[in-house]
C-alpha cells in the first residue's frame, strides 16, 4: 500500500479538491481528509490497471508496479485495502455528519459502476478494436475511466464550502472537460513521450490496441479537442464567483504536462 501511494505521482485529484476549495471558501483543513480519500481511490485503481488481467504493465510512477516488486495477489488486496481505507479517511474526517456523508456517497458513485470501475470494464472490453469505436463510445469510457474521479474530487472540495447550486453546476462543467482533456492528454503522452519521463511503459496503448483518441482521430485532431476542452473548462470557470485561479492553473497543467 506504502509502494502505491508514497512513491510520486502528481497528485492531480488532491489538487483539485484545495482548488475548489478555494472557489468555495472551505476551511483548508477540511479539504485534507477528502484529498487523501480520492488520492487512495486513484492509487488503488492504477494498481489494479497495471495487473495481468488488466494492462499488465511493470513500471508505474517511475517503479515496478506492485504485482511486480510484490505479487499478483499482495497487488490485489493492497489496492482492495486502498479503496476501504479511503473510505475509512471519509468517515473519520472532521466534518458535519452531513457534509461527510455526502463525501462519502460523492467518492462512492464515482469509484463504482456508474464511474471508473464500469469505465474500466468498458475500456477492457475495447481493448484489441483501437481506433474501431464511435466517438459517442469512447468520450463516456473515458468520461467513466478518469472523469468521474476528477469530477468527484471537484465536487468533493467544492462540498466543504458554501456552494451555490449554480456554483456546484459550472464546477461540475469545468471538471467534465477537464477529466475528458485529461485522459486525451495521457493517451497523447503514450505515443508522444518515453517511458523515463512518462514513468509507466511508453506506447502500451498502440501495442495493446487500447480505444484512444489518437487511435480514432489522429493526434492532430486530439490536440485541437484538448484545446476546445481548456476553452470549455475555462467558460465554465466564468460563472464561479469564487477565486477560480488554482482551478484555471490545474486546467492548464492538466493539458500541458508531459508526464
Ligand atoms: C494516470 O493518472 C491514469 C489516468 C487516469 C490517466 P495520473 O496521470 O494522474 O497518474 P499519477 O497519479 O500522476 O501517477
Ligand atoms: C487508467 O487509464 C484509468 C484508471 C482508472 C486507472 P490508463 O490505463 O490509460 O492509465 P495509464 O496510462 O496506465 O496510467
Ligand atoms: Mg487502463
Ligand atoms: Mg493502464
Ligand atoms: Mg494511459
Amino acid at each position: 500500500m506504502r509502494h502505491a501511494v508514497l512513491l510520486g505521482g502528481k497528485r492531480m485529484r488532491p489538487l483539485l479538491v484545495y482548488a475548489a476549495g478555494a472557489a468555495t471558501g472551505a476551511g483548508e483543513y477540511a479539504l485534507d481528509a477528502p484529498a487523501v480519500a480520492v488520492e487512495l481511490v486513484h492509487a488503488y485503481s492504477l494498481v489494479h490497471d497495471d495487473l495481468p488481467s488488466m494492462d499488465d504493465d511493470a513500471l508505474r510512477r517511475g517503479q515496478p508496479t506492485v504485482h511486480v516488486a510484490f505479487d499478483e495477489a499482495t497487488a490485489v488486496l493492497a489496492g482492495d485495502a486502498l479503496q476501504a481505507l479511503a473510505f475509512a479517511v471519509l468517515a473519520e474526517a472532521a466534518l458535519d455528519a452531513s457534509v461527510r456523508v455526502a463525501l462519502l456517497r460523492t467518492l462512492a458513485d464515482a469509484a463504482g459502476a456508474r464511474g471508473m470501475c464500469g469505465g474500466q470494464a468498458l475500456d477492457l472490453a475495447a481493448t484489441g478494436r483501437g481506433g474501431a469505436i464511435a466517438l459517442a463510445d469512447l468520450e463516456r469510457l473515458h468520461a467513466l475511466k478518469t472523469g468521474a474521479l476528477i469530477r468527484a474530487a471537484v465536487r468533493m472540495g467544492a462540498l466543504c464550502g458554501t456552494p451555490t447550486t449554480a456554483t456546484l453546476a459550472a464546477l461540475d462543467r469545468y471538471a467534465a472537460a477537464l477529466g475528458l482533456a485529461f485522459q486525451v492528454r495521457d493517451d497523447l503522452l503514450d505515443i508522444e513521450a518515453d517511458s523515463a519521463t512518462l514513468g509507466k511503459t511508453a506506447g502500451k496503448d498502440v501495442a495493446q490496441a487500447k480505444a484512444t483518441f489518437p487511435a480514432l482521430l489522429g493526434a492532430d485532431a486530439a490536440r485541437a479537442r484538448l484545446r476546445a476542452l481548456v476553452d470549455d473548462g475555462e467558460q465554465a470557470l466564468d460563472a464561479v464567483d469564487g477565486d477560480t485561479a488554482p482551478l484555471r492553473a490545474l486546467l492548464r497543467l492538466a493539458v500541458e504536462r508531459t508526464s
